[in-house]
């Protein structure tokens, strides 16, 4: 798919080059020769001790395992640490290893920087909302000046998980629905975080996570058994994690869950089959928290020698925070049952990456606290995190044009987010500050010094009205009340799922209240989820989804309601009217008895009796300040042969008086394969820019590999027929034609 024509704004990436401007990578032949010479002078207690990974105790996302870490590294019996962060902390410990370890080889630092590190750029689903590759990317590149300035090597991110079902709480983590779309961010992802050369000083090696299906638990509950089958597996989960590891991701984390009756730790077919031999991935692949160990759980290992043996033979390099492979490799191994051949492989996998970062020849490369001091929240970092904010937020509702606000007004600022600095952040706030922090309410009092009456209303969760006076009272003395209401930060994320979706606590009789006073309603929302938003939606005059929008949210977000910022961010995940209809995703099969939503419902076709069947907000969808249209959309042929291809080409016209920013979103049906096909997949994009009453001209290239799926023997290619082809700025764009692949 290439995209032309488009105008696409830059992020401070003068400042943080972009992987295509660093240098080459450092030539592999001489690092392999230096890693299997190193190999080589290693026992087999010492090469199992590379394959052990141990938590500092300061930051714990499971159960802990180890209290006396130095001795284990002076021992030769740990190869990696996670959650030791700073330039400091990570020489002291770095010390033990090269100064008191019989081998001196360096421990390799690991840490989740999952959007941000000091400065914290939105939550990741949010940043998805922005379909902006370039400011995504860049905001990585920060993450990772920051990060690997204060020592870390290593990122577990990026989280590539498609989830379409809102009550998972690690929805948040990802990109939202879409394969396209979650694999074009996984790319952008990598080359930001790693940045085309991994020695360099300021970059991170990527793990891509969590490799496979994780967000297919069933029930939407975390850690939950995933059944999925391979042709849905093949072209829904997996092409996110491809994209990050032909973006030359370093590492792999498999995923907790169960798939399909193996769970991804000892899962030979995704750990060997697909990601070794198919793709070809020569990283390194690190459990996540204790899964090994869990497989005992799980109910597929007897004891901990069987997990060890499963998870090592499936592909399974790196044993996280879990003692398996510490306490049963090395038996394993003299007795056959693990070869030796498979434990080097698993060694020289981190060997390696220590070589490509660098670590090798200089293990204190990334202990550096002059650089650490002064790459933390630089200017260009902190206004890079309020554009991404900005372009992350949704307009979903505009009644009359209430925003962006006129001037002048009083304002009441309601809600239980109003003033959370913790809320700005969300889960996953790595080496982020609270105090940091600008919310909405400071933001909106120093933009509009004497116009801004707070009353916080209601907590996010609980049933007390105490506050509702207070609130009341403000509205009803204001031109316009904002509402900011939502999640706390920590009800998504890992294990934080929820079966309703509906806003917590009091918030709706807060809206419902405040709506009665006449005054109207902006609704300003912070959530890592889609949420349900049918009751409340009569009650809003405006809705804005600000997701958790990071260190420079409060900023960010004014600008949005004030209209210096045009928003442009669209819904990366569909918005279900109830929880009754969830999974509900845009990529949908057809069914033998579909129903027309234009049309009433009919009986003995697929419908509810109590719901339509479409979403409340569809993904794709989000609205402007201004008016755009696309104009002449037209197909260059109505033809395509299996090595042409096919130009869609529009005029995309800002007619109303703002300048700004849209999505241009094509999509494309199968009409008949040889198993049946979604019904529209977005197959390209383009973030445009255009001046108020201009226009851009728009093109994107479709070829037959644009086309190719999974057959149900498991090719994957483009089959002959015809296709239908729609192009707009939601997943409900209108069809603009029709061409035969031949
Ligand atoms: C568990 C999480 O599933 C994973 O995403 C994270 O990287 C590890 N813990 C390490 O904190």
């Amino acid at each position: 798919m290439t995209l032309k024509h488009a105008f696409i704004i830059l992020i401070a990436s003068f400042v943080f080059p972009a992987a295509s401007e660093a240098g080459a990578a450092p030539d592999g032949n001489a690092l392999n020769a230096k890693v299997s010479a190193l190999l080589q002078q290693m026992t087999l207690e010492e090469k199992v001790g590379q394959l052990v990974q141990y938590s500092s105790s300061e930051e714990v996302t499971g159960p802990h395992s180890q209290s006396n870490v130095a001795a284990e590294i002076r021992a030769g019996r740990c190869g990696s640490m996670l959650n030791v962060v700073g330039a400091d902390a990570t020489r002291a410990m770095q010390d033990i290893a090269m100064k008191e370890s019989r081998l001196k080889i360096p421990l390799l630092f690991g840490y989740d920087v999952i959007h941000g590190f000091r400065t914290i750029f939105p939550q990741n689903l949010g940043q998805s909302a922005s379909w902006d590759l370039e400011a995504i990317e860049s905001a990585e590149r920060i993450a990772a000046t920051e990060a690997a300035s204060a020592g870390v090597h290593w990122t577990f991110a990026p989280m590539v998980d498609i989830a379409r079902d809102p009550r998972w709480g690690r929805i948040a983590e990802g990109s939202g629905e879409d394969p396209f779309l979650g694999a074009a961010i996984a790319r952008a992802r990598v080359l930001g975080f790693q940045g085309g050369d991994l020695s360099r000083k300021d970059t991170v090696m990527a793990c891509v996570k969590h490799y496979a299906a994780y967000g297919a638990a069933q029930a939407g509950r975390d850690y939950f058994t995933t059944d999925v089958p391979e042709i849905t597996l093949r072209d829904v989960y997996l092409p996110p994690f491809r994209a990050a590891i032909e973006a030359g991701a370093g590492s792999l984390m498999p995923a907790f869950n169960d798939l399909n009756g193996v769970p991804c730790s000892a899962n030979s077919f995704l750990l060997t089959q697909v990601l070794r031999k198919e793709w070809g991935f020569d990283g390194l692949v690190v459990s996540d928290w204790m899964a090994i160990q869990q497989l005992i759980a799980h109910g597929i290992a007897a004891d901990e020698r069987e997990a060890c043996l499963k998870s090592m033979n499936a592909g399974m390099d790196m044993d996280m925070e879990g003692l398996v492979y510490l306490h049963e490799l090395a038996g394993l191994v003299k007795n056959g049952q693990v070869s030796m051949t498979r434990l080097d492989a698993a060694v020289t996998a981190v060997l390696l990456a220590k070589a490509r970062l660098g670590l090798l020849d200089d293990p204190y490369r990334y202990c550096d606290s002059a650089l650490e001091a002064r790459s933390q929240l630089m200017p260009a970092s902190l206004a890079a995190a309020r554009e991404l904010a900005r372009k992350s937020c949704v307009l979903l509702k505009n009644e009359k044009k209430i925003l962006p606000l006129a001037k002048g007004l009083r304002i009441a600022l309601v809600g239980p987010l109003a003033d959370s600095k913790r809320g700005m952040l969300g889960s996953w706030t790595a080496q982020g500050k609270e105090s940091e922090a600008i919310t909405l309410r400071a933001a909106l009092e120093e933009r509009f010094p004497s116009a801004v009456t707070y009353a916080q209303g209601c907590a996010i969760q609980g049933d007390s009205r105490d506050g509702f006076a207070a609130a009341k009272k403000a509205a009803r003395r204001a031109d316009i009340v904002i509402a900011v209401l939502g999640e706390r930060w920590d009800m998504t994320g890992e294990g934080s799922c929820r079966t309703d979706l509906d806003l917590p606590g009091n918030q709706q009789a807060l809206l419902e209240m405040l709506h009665a006073t006449g005054t109207p309603v902006v609704v300003v929302l912070m959530t890592g989820r889609p949420l349900t938003l049918e009751k409340a939606l009569p009650f809003m005059d405006a809705l804005l989804i600000a997701w958790y929008p990071g260190t420079k949210g409060g900023p960010a977000v004014v600008d949005v309601l004030t209209g210096a910022y045009n928003p442009s961010g669209k819904l990366t995940v569909s918005f279900p009217r109830s929880t009754g209809q969830i999974p509900i995703f845009y990529g949908h099969k057809a069914t033998g008895r579909p129903q027309d939503d234009a049309k009433p419902r009919e009986q003995f076709l697929s419908n509810y009796l109590d719901a339509p069947n479409t979403p409340e907000f569809p993904f794709g969808f989000g609205l402007s300040y201004t008016r755009f249209n696309i104009l002449k959309p037209a197909l260059s042929a109505a033809e395509m042969s299996m090595n042409g291809s096919i130009e869609v080409t529009a005029t995309l016209a800002n007619q109303g008086d703002r300048d700004g920013e849209e999505v241009v979103q094509l999509y494309v049906h199968d009409i008949a394969g040889s198993v049946t096909r979604p019904v529209r997949e977005l197959k390209g994009f383009a973030k445009v820019y255009v001046r108020k009453h201009g226009s851009v001209p728009v093109s994107f290239t479709l070829r037959p590999a644009d086309l190719a799926f999974t057959k149900a023997d498991m090719s994957f290619d483009p089959e002959p027929g015809r296709f239908e082809v729609f192009l707009g700025n939601d997943s409900n764009a209108p069809k603009i034609g029709e061409f035969e692949l031949k």
